[in-house]
């Protein structure tokens, strides 16, 4: 099997810049590479005098008990970006598998391809008892209406929709195209599916509030690990804006460029409720199946526990922004 993903030692976005279909970024790649760049340049305050009690990394998000804050992002397409071939339901039930085998979730991506890029995934979840998050793009009402009818008989954690997939210039060329959504179509997706309701690929203020607006549950503060557009902030340089701006009743995600638990860390301690691992998770399932996301998941579980031993943090609610620096 030969895979598009170079593997580099350190997912960068450097390396294949550019490629898509492919693991790039879109045009120079700079909005990836930034959000890979900008988590480096986070330091953690190492500061270990406090009681030697247990680490505890277990975290409840939106009324589900997890092991750690951590997700699988959605990555659709995984024969044309990865050259893997294994199909779009067998690759979302390994995800799925890893995740209940270490206490986290998975969320599954959308594409054109109605049947193989949105329903076998939800199948996927739907056979995983419902242990999942369905993604939908921001096609116009006929789009959105066709994927709330194969959810209908399914189960299902929670529904997110990708809203910064609005410009893809495939999805745009399509019959049923991708549009930009404003809170009132927002509320549309939240009020027919009547789940918990995620809006990803928020980069500002603004837009925070227009999901707010909306009545979503949660955010993921993102770029699409930048795909979408070129000359990007990085994710972790809005993060704290944002997570301000939204206050304490609002849940909110963070990806791009997480590499590792000690990155996870500095997403918590900026204020995420969570985090989501797009490549390097989506990497490891490809090569290994279930049990290599597994062994990678757990990696990062591992890191962001002895991670908190070194900061003096027992809890997830005891990292903050007092423990790292620029
Ligand atoms: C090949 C590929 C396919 C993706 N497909 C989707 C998708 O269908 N829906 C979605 O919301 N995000 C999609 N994403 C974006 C990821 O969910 C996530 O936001 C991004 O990969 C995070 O950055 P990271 O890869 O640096 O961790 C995709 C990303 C990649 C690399």
């Amino acid at each position: 099997m030969s895979l598009k993903c170079r593997e580099c030692k350190e997912c960068n976005g450097i390396a294949c810049r550019g490629e898509i279909p492919g693991l790039g970024g879109k045009d120079t790649g700079r909005s990836f590479i930034r959000n890979a760049e900008k988590m480096k340049e986070v330091k953690i305050n190492l500061d270990v005098l406090c009681d030697d009690a247990p680490i505890f990394t277990e975290a409840e998000i939106l009324s589900q008990k997890m092991a750690a804050p951590i997700f699988v992002a959605p990555v659709a397409g995984i024969k044309g970006n990865y050259g893997a071939d294994i199909s779009e339901y067998d690759y979302n039930c390994n995800v799925l598998k890893a995740c209940e085998d270490t206490g986290i979730v998975g969320f599954t991506g959308d594409g054109i391809d109605l049947e193989n890029l949105f329903a076998l995934p939800a199948q996927a979840v739907n056979d995983h008892g419902g242990k999942g998050i369905v993604t939908i793009k921001p096609w116009i009402k006929e789009g959105v209406d066709a994927r709330i009818d194969v959810l209908k008989d399914k189960k299902f954690m929670a529904v997110a929709m990708d809203v910064d997939a609005a410009g893809l210039p495939l999805l745009r060329a399509g019959k049923t195209p991708v549009e930009n959504k404003n809170a009132e179509k927002l509320r549309y997706v939240k009020e027919n599916l009547n789940k918990p309701f995620i809006v990803k690929g928020v980069m500002s203020v603004h837009a925070a509030l227009v999901a707010k607006e909306a009545g979503a549950d949660a955010i993921v503060v993102s770029n699409h690990g930048g795909r979408v557009l070129d000359d990007c902030k990085a994710t972790i340089e809005v993060l704290p804006e944002i997570v301000k701006a939204v206050g304490d009743d609002m849940t909110v995600f963070v990806d791009g460029g997480i590499r590792s638990g000690m990155d996870v860390f500095k997403c918590l301690a900026l204020g995420a409720d969570g985090v989501l691992v797009g490549r390097p998770f989506a990497l490891s399932c490809v090569k290994g199946g279930s049990e290599g996301l597994e062994k990678t998941i757990r990696l990062y579980i591992d890191q962001l526990q002895s991670t908190m031993r070194m900061t003096g943090c027992h809890s997830i609610k005891d990292i903050d922004a007092s423990k790292v620096s620029f």
